[in-house]
């Protein structure tokens, strides 16, 4: 089975907010994305507004029904957001305030766990699939599963940065032994973060790997490329 390729267009956003303009607007490029051949939109609300406005989710899961995967924090507030709109999954992420970007996976203390849990039961009552952003460890796949959700997405940012071949290959083996252990508890896989065009099959080729989300590697080549031809270099990738 082909592995599916969510495009994150978080940075549509960006380029917009940089000047609080209307364009560029992340309903235009989601159906250039998904006309390229992208199986789903993601993106990423947060708290700060940095990049996606709530108006954007709104009009994106309006738009293309079954086909956006809204990445938010396990806050009230997102979730108000997430059970409002409806889109086809959520994937919950930990955010901190000032972070470049999401630094790593969930951190599941006890307050964390139960607050999940919660959501996780909220979401799946409005029909949404639930994944968890964790990082490629053996517990915290069996934690996603016990907190009730549908897929795990594995946090690729150790491997992305590995300073070495063989660094790589450690990372990307866990990637794998958490992807096992996934399919075996029944989750999906995906996985994400820090994921180009020079890095991305390593990691595609792990068994069980169903659907991966990019979005840095594909909107900067967009500039350059234009975003059809990003997207279906990385979708040929795939
Ligand atoms: N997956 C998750 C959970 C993320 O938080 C991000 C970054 O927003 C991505 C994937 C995409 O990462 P990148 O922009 O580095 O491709």
């Amino acid at each position: 089975m082909k592995v599916q390729l969510g495009v994150n267009i978080d940075h549509v956003a960006t380029l917009r907010q940089a000047r609080r303009a209307a364009f560029p607007d992340p309903v235009d490029a989601a159906a250039i994305c998904l006309s390229a051949g992208a199986d789903y939109i993601v993106v990423h609300w947060r708290k700060d507004g940095r990049h996606i406005q709530t108006k954007d989710v709104a009009l994106l899961c309006k738009y293309f029904p079954k086909k956006v995967h809204l990445e938010c924090s396990y806050t009230p507030e997102a979730e108000k957001i997430a059970l409002k709109y409806k889109p086809y999954s959520v994937c919950i992420v930990p955010e901190q305030p000032g972070e470049v970007t999401t630094m790593g996976g969930l951190n599941f203390t006890p307050a964390v766990q139960k607050r999940i849990a919660q959501m996780v039961e909220r979401l799946h009552k409005k029909g949404i699939l639930v994944s968890l952003f964790i990082s490629p460890v053996a517990d915290e796949v069996r934690m996603a599963a016990r907190l009730g959700a549908d897929i795990v997405e594995l946090c690729t940012r150790d491997y992305s940065e590995a300073t070495s071949p063989k660094q790589a290959q450690r990372r990307l083996q866990e990637l794998s032994l958490a992807a096992l252990l996934a399919k075996e508890l029944g989750l999906e896989v995906h996985a994400g973060h820090g994921l180009d065009y020079l890095n991305v099959l390593a990691v595609a080729d792990i068994g069980g790997m169903r659907c991966m989300n990019i979005g840095f590697a594909i909107i900067t080549r967009s500039l350059f490329a234009g975003l059809p031809q990003a997207v279906e270099e990385m979708k040929d990738l795939l």
